[in-house]
């Protein structure tokens, strides 16, 4: 199996030394990255900038920008057969880059943004991505209604939702508690540490992805 693997934060920058980004460690991707490796399968990891090392026998595409994210993603997509988005994509960015550093002048200063490409969101309609597709769901409230919303809007097989108003799980941390929502049922898996769960989710993600291509010869 030939699995896509988005992860970690995206930087938006501003001026030539700054940039808007996000608490994203980028753990879970890599942890994702690295249980799917170790079942020899065939892992393509794009990921924003990390503090982490790049797990063995992983081929890596390094991007700073949303815009850059989508491209890699629009570019390898069709020769995968599953693709998991765990990267925390900025959803706005400046509406221009100075080309200089800005100075410090008026008391306040007003940043205008635009909205970045929905990478997730584009896969199946923009992209034409017929394999096993799973996204990412942060909530603070509704978790599973929210993440439904998410698996019906986005075209997933998959929303793997974690509550990120509970301490000490989901972004930032070594731990993580989420709920996986396909269409026809939910799994609770119990809280446990990013790189447990990955495995976990790696064994469930390549049963539902055979499934999914024994229903299509089916067809
Ligand atoms: N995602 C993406 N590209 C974006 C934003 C998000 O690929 N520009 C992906 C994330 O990797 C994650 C999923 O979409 O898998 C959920 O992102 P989220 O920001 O929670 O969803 P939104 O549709 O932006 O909804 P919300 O209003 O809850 O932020």
């Amino acid at each position: 199996m030939k699995v896509l693997i988005t992860a970690g934060p995206t930087r938006e920058p501003i001026d030539p030394v700054r940039f808007l980004t996000n608490r994203s460690s980028g753990r879970m991707g890599y942890a994702l990255a690295e249980a799917f490796a170790r079942r020899e399968e065939q892992v393509l990891l794009i990921s924003g900038p990390t503090q982490l090392d790049i797990p063995d026998h992983v081929d890596f595409i390094p991007v700073e920008t949303a815009q850059e994210m989508y491209d890699a993603v629009a570019h390898y997509l069709p020769q995968m057969d599953a693709a998991i988005f765990c990267a925390a994509v900025a959803d706005y960015t400046p509406v221009s880059v100075a080309s200089q550093k800005i100075k410090k002048s008026a008391d306040t200063l007003t940043l205008e943004l635009k909205k970045t490409p929905d990478i997730l969101g584009s896969a199946r309609q923009v992209m034409g991505f017929r394999g096993y597709l799973v996204g990412f769901a942060a909530e603070t409230e509704n978790l599973e209604e929210n993440a439904r919303i998410k698996l019906e809007r986005k075209g997933c097989d998959m929303i793997i939702a974690n509550d990120v108003s509970q301490a000490g799980i989901g972004f930032d941390s070594a731990e993580n508690e989420v709920l996986l929502v396909e269409s026809a049922e939910n799994t609770a898996l119990p809280r446990d540490t990013k790189e447990h769960l990955a495995h976990h989710l790696a064994d469930i993600i390549s049963d539902r992805w055979l499934l999914k291509v024994k229903a299509r010869e089916l067809l």
